[in-house]
C-alpha cells in the first residue's frame, strides 16, 4: 500500500491521461467465428482451432487495458473466437481510483461480479417497482445482476479496484443509460422528464460532454475525487 501522498500523487498524473477511446468491441477475427458458427460438432470446433494459442486470452495484453480512469475487458466471441460457442462472457473489471462503470444494463445475459481486489459499491435496479439494491463488494463477495437490470458501480477508494465479471451469453451487448438518452430526441427525453427542473436542465446538457462509451469506464463520484486529491480517506472502506 502506497502512502496517501503517493496515491494522490498518482491519481493526478492518472486524471490528466486521456482515456482510451474504443466504443464496442470490434469482432477481431470474424472468418474463424463464421467457420465456427458452421460447424457441426465441438470436434469439428477443434479442427478450426487447431493452435494452442487459439484458446488462451490474455487480458493484461488487451489495448484498452487501463486502471486510468478504468476499463471493461471482455473475453467474449467478438474479441476471443474460441468463446463463441460457450454461451458465456468473461470480463475483467479493473476500477482506478475513484473510477466507475456508469448506469448500464445488458440486453441479453445475466450477471455476476466478484471482486478481487479494493471495495467497490455496486446498485442495481432490476425493473420498475423493484427496490434499488445497494452492495459493498469486498474481495471475494460477490453481487448478481439479472439479464436487462439497470447497474452501476463506484470505487470508493482512492487505489484500484479489480473484478471479475462472468455473464451468460458470449454477445451480452451493453447499454450505458445515460448515452443512449443522449441518442433520442431532446425534446422526447425532456417531456419523459416532465415540465421540470429537470426537464429544463436536460435541454441544457451539452451532450458531447457527457463521457463516451469509451473504455467502458469514467471517472466517478466528485466527492471521491476531491477526497483522494486532499490525501483524505474515502467512503468507510478505504484502507480496510
Ligand atoms: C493500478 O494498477 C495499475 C496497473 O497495474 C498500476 O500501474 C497503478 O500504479 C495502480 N494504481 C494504484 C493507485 O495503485
Amino acid at each position: 500500500m502506497l502512502p496517501k501522498s503517493k496515491q494522490s500523487t498518482i491519481l493526478l498524473a492518472l486524471l490528466s491521461i486521456i482515456p482510451p477511446i474504443s466504443a464496442v468491441d470490434e469482432t477481431h477475427d470474424p472468418a474463424t467465428n463464421a467457420k465456427l458458427l458452421a460447424a457441426a460438432t465441438e470436434l469439428d470446433r477443434q479442427k478450426i482451432l487447431s493452435s494452442d494459442t487459439q484458446w488462451i486470452f490474455d487480458f493484461h495484453a488487451q489495448q484498452t487495458y487501463s486502471y486510468s480512469p478504468g476499463s471493461v475487458i471482455n473475453a467474449n466471441a467478438a474479441t476471443f473466437p474460441a468463446m463463441q460457442s460457450t454461451g458465456m462472457t468473461l470480463a475483467m473489471l479493473n476500477l482506478g481510483p475513484c473510477a466507475m462503470l456508469p448506469p448500464h444494463l445488458h440486453p441479453r445475459a445475466t450477471n455476476v461480479v466478484v471482486a478481487v481486489e479494493g471495495m467497490t459499491t455496486t446498485y442495481m435496479v432490476e425493473e420498475n417497482g423493484a427496490r434499488a439494491v445497494t452492495e459493498v463488494l469486498s474481495p471475494g463477495k460477490m453481487t448478481i445482476f439479472p439479464r436487462g437490470s439497470l447497474h452501476t458501480m463506484q470505487n470508493m477508494g482512492c487505489g484500484n479496484a479489480t473484478l471479475v465479471s462472468a455473464l451468460d451469453s458470449s454477445d451480452t451487448g451493453t447499454l450505458n443509460v445515460i448515452n443512449q438518452l443522449a441518442n433520442l430526441p431532446n425534446d422526447i427525453v425532456q417531456a419523459g422528464f416532465g415540465n421540470t427542473a429537470a426537464a429544463q436542465f436536460w435541454k441544457n446538457v451539452d451532450k458531447s460532454q457527457i463521457p463516451g462509451v469509451g473504455s467502458g469506464s469514467n471517472l466517478g463520484s466528485a466527492d471521491c475525487i476531491a477526497a483522494c486529491k486532499s490525501g483524505q480517506k474515502v467512503g468507510a472502506y478505504e484502507g480496510r
